[in-house]
């Protein structure tokens, strides 16, 4: 599981995280969301140790994500990140992109990595693809990739950051339909979203981040229908 300490973050004068607790349990999906600013990319960068933090904790099964101790690149292994836009490798072909990381960083031999990129190219709907160029995909098409590139390493947790948002709406449907089946499958996630309806239908529990508050946390029936803070409402109501 994730646990999330009375984590503070601060870019030079402006804290963009202060003080959030949050536990996310094996196999739970929670949606994060929030205005502009509130701090949700902050915290995913924090949970995989891209961002230092300046006080609190963050454990990942047990260990602590920024003690110096920590070996931080086995740790990512275990928590994949799927950003807005992956700027995949160009000279390299869709499966030699996925192929890339298992060899890098795991020490895969050459078979092995393939074996996994066509198995998790063909899971995320792009086995009539390995071949081809990036530049050749569509936008809903390069976020699968991407997010099989995240899956070659076979990690325990997937964080995704409004993967959705620089995509052509027709492209949106496909790209969320590849988190369901995840979610489905019984993927730990934690995707940052503005697709309320996805958060809906998805998350076991939706957290709605408000300047680098926490502001409230519920099952997504409560969270929408019933929303306790004023600042949730006022969210809500804009996005509908
Ligand atoms: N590397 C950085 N250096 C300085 N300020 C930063 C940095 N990264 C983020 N910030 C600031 O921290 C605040 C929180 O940013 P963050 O990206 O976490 O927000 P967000 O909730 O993801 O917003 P959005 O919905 O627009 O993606 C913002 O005011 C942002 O300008
Ligand atoms: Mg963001």
């Amino acid at each position: 599981m994730i646990e999330i300490r009375n984590v503070r973050k601060s870019f030079g004068p402006l804290e963009v995280l202060k003080g959030i607790d949050l536990t996310v349990a094996t196999g739970e999906v929670l949606s994060v969301i929030g205005g502009s600013g509130s701090g949700k990319s902050t915290l995913l960068t924090c949970i995989n140790g891209l961002e230092r933090i300046d006080s609190g904790s963050i454990l990942i099964d047990g260990t602590e994500v920024h003690a110096r101790s920590t070996d931080l690149d086995k740790l990512r292994r275990k928590v994949g990140i799927v950003f807005q836009q992956w700027n995949a490798f160009p000279h390299l072909t869709v499966i030699e992109n996925v192929m890339l990381a298992p060899r890098k960083v795991l020490g895969m031999g050459k078979r092995e990595a393939e074996e996994i990129a066509v198995r998790q190219l063909t899971h995320v709907g792009l086995a009539d693809k390995l071949g081809v160029y990036p530049s050749r995909l569509s936008g809903g098409q390069q976020q699968r990739m991407a997010i099989a590139r995240a899956l070659a390493m076979s990690p325990k947790y997937m964080l995704f950051d409004e993967v959705t948002s620089a995509l052509d709406p027709m492209l949106v449907g496909e790209v969320l339909d590849t988190l369901r089946m995840l979610a489905r499958e019984g993927m730990t996630m934690i995707c940052v979203t503005h697709e309320m309806k996805f958060a809906r239908e998805v998350s076991d529990r939706v957290a709605f981040f408000h300047q680098g508050v926490m502001a409230e946390i519920a099952p997504p029936d409560e969270l929408f229908e019933a929303p306790k803070r004023p600042e949730t409402r006022q969210f809500l109501a804009a996005t509908h």
